[in-house]
């Protein structure tokens, strides 16, 4: 089986193919990424076979460069190469736009000449916009999407769906709320408070910090994925929540300070994010139904998590002194495609 995984070097990307190198000894899988900012080689290091991995180097929305990742032919494309971070996208929507919307398109139009293989297409719950105090996001809920970044998500999906019923292409899309664990880029909330706490830095809340998100492991995202590349049928959507995740942010933030043993004197609430989604849920039944069942409660993975960063120091110093971006060339100059 020859597996492609777009955005394979960011934070849920890496975990999938560690994941799938472990799970499936006949697999072979290819990493396209573009190295943009958030994608990081050593996210790869340590693979169970790195035989049966490959990297190319290169753009989704590049034609070129999607064809030399299906060199040899692929039967599975798991698409998480995206724009993925909400605040940067109201700074500035336009790379948003093109790997999340053009580069989406590109990777269809690919896999449809090829003529056969499966697309599972990595989307989010913020889709769906807010939820109020109650009621959870099922798969029916209608698309409410708030920021460019979920605007363009969106549009993915339509595309995917699309690309279904005018190609007949064998795509399914998959609907994840907020993922947390290793090599979370420290832009996001939990690996930034874990990493400001540990340097005795201010830790920026947004708002009144009562906003609730619906926290799910990483490896919970990827045995679910997984689970709807074999059982999920062609043109269905799928959503993938937490196991009992619901928390507010500032409880989220509280929990971290606490298992550093840091005070909460470090809290700072700062000016609010724009449109800030209040609440999200998620139903997953329709995933349960498929045999899959998330393993990690919050405060295990948390608890596991915090203790990834604790003992992976230089993976996160690297990022913030910036010498991360100089790992590609150092380590693998020009063996790889
Ligand atoms: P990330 O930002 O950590 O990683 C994105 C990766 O994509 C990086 O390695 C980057 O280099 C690569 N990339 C960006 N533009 C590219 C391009 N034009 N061509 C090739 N590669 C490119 O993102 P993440 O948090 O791992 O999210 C992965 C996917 O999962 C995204 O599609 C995101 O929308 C979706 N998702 C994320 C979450 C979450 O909580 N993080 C939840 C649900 C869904
Ligand atoms: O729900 C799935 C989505 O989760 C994914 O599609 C996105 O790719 C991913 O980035 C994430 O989006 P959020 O905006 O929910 O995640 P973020 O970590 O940026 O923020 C989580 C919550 O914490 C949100 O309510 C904003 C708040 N926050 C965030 C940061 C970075 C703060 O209060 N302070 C911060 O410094």
């Amino acid at each position: 089986m020859r597996i492609l995984v777009t955005g394979g070097a960011g934070f849920i990307g890496s975990n999938l193919v560690h994941y799938l190198l472990e799970t499936h000894a006949d697999a072979h899988v290819v990493t396209l990424d573009a190295l943009t900012y958030a994608g990081n080689l050593a996210n790869l290091d340590g693979l169970p076979d790195p035989s049966r991995h490959t990297f190319v180097k290169g753009d989704i929305c590049s034609d070129e460069d999607v064809a030399r990742a299906f060199e040899g032919g692929i039967d599975v494309v798991f698409h998480l190469a995206a724009e993925s971070h909400v605040d940067r996208s109201i700074l500035d929507g336009r790379a948003f736009v093109m790997t999340n919307v053009v580069g989406t398109q590109v990777l269809v139009d690919h896999l449809r000449r090829q003529g056969q293989g499966r697309f599972v297409h990595v989307s989010t719950d913020e889709v769906y916009g807010s939820l109020g105090p109650t009621g959870v996001f099922v798969e029916t809920t209608p698309l409410d999407p708030t920021s460019p970044y979920s605007a363009s998500k969106t549009a993915s999906d339509l595309l995917v769906l699309a690309a279904v019923k005018t190609h007949g292409l064998d795509a399914v899309v998959t609907r994840c709320s907020n993922n947390y664990g290793p090599m979370q880029f420290p832009e996001k909330l939990i690996p930034l408070m874990i990493c400001n706490a540990m340097n005795d830095e201010p830790l920026p809340v947004y708002g009144d910090g009562k906003q609730v998100r619906d926290w799910i492991h990483v490896r919970d995202h990827c045995s679910a994925l997984d689970a709807v590349r074999l059982r999920g049928a062609t043109g269905e959507v799928y959503n993938i929540g937490g196991v009992g995740g619901e928390r507010e942010n500032i409880e989220i933030v509280t929990a971290i300070l606490t298992a550093l043993d840091k005070p909460e004197s470090l809290i700072r609430y700062v000016e609010d994010r724009p449109a800030h989604d209040r609440r999200y849920a998620i139903c997953s039944d329709k995933t349960i139904a498929l045999g899959w069942q998330g393993e990690y409660d919050l405060e295990r993975g948390l608890g596991e998590t915090v203790r990834w960063y604790r003992d992976n120091q230089a993976w996160w110093e690297a990022i913030k002194s910036g010498a991360y971006l100089q790992y590609y060339e150092q380590q693998y100059g020009n063996r790889l495609r």
